[in-house]
């Protein structure tokens, strides 16, 4: 499974891919907006491209598909790595067929359910973003349309990429790995959990106490 970073905040994508363990990174406009004080947004998102060397996902804002089209063409010019995420809305469909046809990646974002991820495999999306934590908050159990939809893509071989998004916690990854989810973004707060486990700390304490007992030094 892949692991992206969901953030626009450049600290933390230079800190997480100095792991060598990150294979892309989402923004959204929340997200960015947290960054305003970086001053443009273009700049911002050229240098994420530059660290990642791999996909980096940037949402559009218009609401109608020609507006659309026209962000992801202006999106897309930043970087090859730029993914541009759209709407599940009937306009995001409608733009995600444009897009497809002129070569640029949609990421088809705000999708809640198996049926809006069938809409926009077939609109030409190359990766879908079911938003599990999202789900989870309103009483459902978000994990379980991340299953229907890998069942669904499985079924008729599509290769969409299904990311788990709105990751919350270290479960949430693990649910994504074991369900078949291709990738999946989380805040670096979840990356910096799940490298965490308190026998591994406990354990290198008594390694560095007893070596140092011996008074010896590795060269
Ligand atoms: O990038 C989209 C998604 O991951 C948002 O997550 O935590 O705002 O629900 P969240």
């Amino acid at each position: 499974m892949q692991l992206y970073l969901d953030t626009g905040n450049i600290d933390e994508i230079k800190e997480i891919a100095a792991w060598g363990v990150l294979d892309g990174v989402t923004t959204n406009p929340t997200l960015l907006s947290r960054e305003k004080d970086r001053g443009d947004y273009r700049a911002l998102l050229k240098e994420i491209c530059d660290v990642v060397q791999g996909p980096v996902s940037a949402e559009v804002t218009a609401l109608d598909a020609e507006g659309m089209v026209r962000q992801a063409q202006s999106l897309s010019k930043i970087s090859e790595h730029i993914v541009v995420k759209i709407p599940c809305i009937p306009e995001g469909l409608k733009a995600a067929g444009v897009l497809f046809e002129e070569g640029i990646h949609v990421n088809m974002t705000l999708t809640f359910s198996p049926l809006q991820a069938i809409l926009a495999a077939n609109a030409g999306a190359a990766y879908v973003s079911p938003f599990v934590g999202r789900l989870d908050d309103i009483g459902h159990e978000g994990i379980n349309q991340v299953a229907r939809i890998r069942e669904i893509f499985d079924n008729y071989g599509i290769d969409t990429r299904i990311i788990f998004a709105s990751t919350r916690h270290p479960e949430h990854v693990m649910q994504a790995a074991l369900i078949g989810a291709d990738i999946c973004t989380m805040p670096a707060k979840v990356f910096r959990q799940m490298v965490k486990h308190p026998l591994t700390d406990i354990g290198l304490k008594r390694f560095l106490d007893d070596w140092e007992k011996t008074g010896f030094s590795i060269e």
